[in-house]
């Protein structure tokens, strides 16, 4: 298991005292784990039972797909130093709001303001933090609707609320930012200006498409 080995790699290299903090600091990681996997199921639950409510009624699906993930001990811990903030399972809680990562692929435009409505009317959720990368794409051409919302999770101990960070997009912004992504991953390369202006108009061709194709939509749908 890739988080126990993260653990395990530290205890071999430290004094024996440490060892009992390690275990503990390891069990407090676990619980974080689990947490958190439990609100990203709440909310991948509540944003199905939206999908399936609205292709009963409409004969259409507004979400192409959903992934989501859960951040590594070692990305917490890397997030943490990297940030200045202390190194605990606690510290994490506090800082940190994209532990619980989900990823909500849209067919439309048009979907994806749908779906953040319906989640600000969720009285369940809080809505956080609202980012709005299509109205004001990121320098690089990026575009996304970034929203995070605290999820209650009840477990035997009592009720924790819990940060969930939902990134919204069309199949065409998610080709864009996983190329620009896979791009820029664990490269040394340096990307020059000129080229990052193209992967910018690339961005930008991608979204007119988006439009036009949602505009298609409609001129068919208005028919009907
Ligand atoms: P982080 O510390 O990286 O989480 O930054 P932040 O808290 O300011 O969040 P931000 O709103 O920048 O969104 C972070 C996430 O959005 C990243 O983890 C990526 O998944 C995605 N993202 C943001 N900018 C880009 C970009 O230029 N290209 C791609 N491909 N993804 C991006
Ligand atoms: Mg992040």
């Amino acid at each position: 298991m890739h988080e126990e080995q993260f653990f395990l790699d530290r205890i071999e290299q430290a004094v024996p005292t440490d060892k009992e903090t390690i275990m503990a600091a390891f069990y407090e990681f676990l619980e974080l784990e689990h947490l958190y996997e439990s609100a990203a199921e709440i909310v991948k639950t509540q944003l199905n039972i939206y999908d399936n409510e609205f292709s009963f009624k409409f004969q259409r699906n507004p979400i192409h797909g959903i992934e989501s993930r859960i951040k590594s001990p070692q990305s917490i811990v890397e997030k943490l130093q990297r940030k200045g903030f202390p190194l605990s399972a606690k510290s994490a809680r506090q800082n940190l709001m994209d532990i619980a990562g989900i990823r909500v692929v849209c067919y439309y435009v048009q979907d994806i303001y749908a779906l953040a409505e319906l989640l600000h009317l969720q009285e369940t959720f809080q809505v956080v933090k609202v980012k709005d990368y299509i109205k004001h794409p990121k320098p690089s051409g990026y575009r996304s609707l970034h929203m995070i919302l605290t999820v209650p999770v009840r477990l035997a101990g009592g009720r924790q609320l819990v940060p969930v960070e939902i990134q919204i997009r069309t199949i065409a912004m998610d080709f864009w930012a996983s190329l620009e992504h896979q791009l820029h991953y664990k490269t040394d390369c340096v990307v020059s200006d000129a080229l990052k202006e193209e992967l910018r108009d690339c961005a930008e061709t991608i979204a007119q498409t988006d439009l036009q194709m949602q505009d298609i939509y409609q001129r068919i749908h208005d028919l009907d």
